[in-house]
């Protein structure tokens, strides 16, 4: 029988500052020339600003080809339309789920004129024989997402299952996301395998975990190596909050640029041309 094995920490990244869609200012954690993709995450974008001069311009119409958008909102409101119709109201501890599939075009918009807008944008790639598939959109608000607490940890599950409660996102490949939170001395343990991709994103605090103890700060992205579960703990006598995502590696070729993301460049050029001759969406 083999034993199980705690995954560690084999890299710790810093995200980048930069801007997206109008001029938003963001900090980009995956997708960098440090780290451009995490087979299936394909980006993820911390968006924290109190200034509205730094997101009022917001993101507005674009398109997306190939893949999912996971938008988990903090804090701040921001309005969701996109080419098939659908209206979507992002608040506080809402997650917002788009396939893009075959094609979208879409925007978000700020509805708050002052005050913090907080929030993260996860993108997770599709398999080759999704690619083309309907978009869909999937509004998950606040409440229905369960939240589990116990013994020091509270957990909110954005997509998977924990602790035998199950959040509603429905994905095409095995994914998991949550919102934790831990008391001094409490423990977070969860089954990760392998042939899954895993990474926290520590918000607050700093975080303890695997085998050697790494540590990892806020504002840091911990990726997880080899083994079968991950394990974190506060790194100090203060309470931790973190995100926490593992997913189903998917071993494809990725070519993406800009806003697509496909498997070979006929097909991202295919995703262009079928753009600006208006077969989109
Ligand atoms: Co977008």
């Amino acid at each position: 029988m083999k034993t199980q094995q705690t995954r560690r920490i084999i890299q710790t990244i810093k995200g980048q500052n930069t801007s997206d869609g109008a001029g938003v200012k963001l900090k980009r954690i995956i997708g960098t020339e440090e780290l451009n993709q995490l087979d299936p995450f394909l980006l993820l974008d911390e968006f924290k600003n109190d200034n509205p001069d730094d997101y009022a311009a917001g993101f507005p119409d674009h398109p997306h080809r190939g893949f999912e958008t996971v938008t988990y909102m903090m804090a701040g409101a921001f309005t969701h339309r996109d080419s098939n119709g659908h209206e979507g109201h992002l608040t506080a501890g809402s997650v917002q789920w788009m396939t893009a599939g075959k094609g979208i075009i879409h925007s978000e918009m700020p509805e708050q004129t002052d005050g913090l807008a907080w929030g993260y944008q996860l993108w997770l790639n599709l398999p080759a024989k999704l690619k083309m598939t309907n978009p869909k959109y999937q509004d998950l608000s606040s409440e229905k997402l369960p939240i589990l607490e116990k013994d020091g940890i509270r957990v909110k599950i954005l997509a998977g299952e924990y602790g035998g409660a199950k959040s509603p996102g429905k994905s095409f490949i095995p994914f998991t996301y949550f919102d934790i939170q831990l008391k001094p001395g409490a423990v977070f343990n969860h089954l990760a395998p392998s042939n899954q991709n895993a990474f926290i994103y520590v918000i607050e605090g700093k975080v303890k975990s695997g085998p050697e103890a790494s540590q990892v700060k806020a504002g840091y992205l911990g990726v997880f190596g080899e083994g079968d579960s991950v394990q974190v703990q506060s790194g100090d006598d203060k309470p931790v909050h973190f995100l926490f995502a593992s997913a189903q590696k998917l071993n494809e070729p990725v070519v993406r640029g800009g806003p697509f993301v496909m498997n070979t460049m006929g097909e991202l050029k295919k995703a262009f041309y079928d753009y600006q001759t208006g077969n989109f969406g």
